[in-house]
């Protein structure tokens, strides 16, 4: 039986009607059409699915919508501001962290989770923070450069 949750996504309270079993990755790309969520493994592996809930990354594939009723939820789509885009997107695109993308949404959310708690993070510290994030492409060199630069510029 369906039921109606309120999920505050990106500052927005929106109200959907679901089956209880749907994840919070479904409702994010198909009831509200948050598409920079990726899915992949749809099982925990991958991290393509990573977004925040209360500052912390989880797998958006593995939480039930219902369960992230209360609670604030950021996207990808939720970091640029007045067009301009989050340090971390900027210094994605200017290092070349960025390939075929399909893991670079849930990259960039876990990074930002490190950074707003750790702001000058050591290259280990780093690696751990997006160690549940699997780059096909990348060799993670870039990546890791990446977001040294925007710890870099947040720091000043
Ligand atoms: S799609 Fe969620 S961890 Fe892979
Ligand atoms: S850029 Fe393709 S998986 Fe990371």
């Amino acid at each position: 039986m369906k039921q109606t949750i309120e999920l505050k996504v990106n500052g927005e309270l929106y109200k959907v009607e679901i089956e209880p079993r749907r994840t919070l990755l479904e409702v994010l790309r198909e009831k509200l059409g948050l598409t920079g969520t990726k899915e992949g493994c749809g099982k925990g592996d991958c991290g393509h699915c990573t977004v925040l809930i209360d500052g912390e990354p989880v797998c958006s594939c593995l939480t039930l919508a219902i369960e992230a009723q209360g609670h604030d939820i950021v996207t990808i789509e939720g970091l640029a501001e007045g067009g301009k885009l989050h340090p971390l997107q900027q210094a994605f695109v200017d290092y070349g962290a960025i390939q075929c993308g399909f893991c670079t949404p849930g990259m960039i959310l876990a990074a930002k989770s490190l950074l707003d708690k750790n702001p000058d993070p050591t290259e280990d510290e780093i690696k751990e923070a997006i160690s549940g994030n699997l780059c096909r492409c990348t060799g993670y060199v870039k990546i890791i450069d990446a977001i040294k630069a925007a710890a870099k510029q947040k720091g000043g």
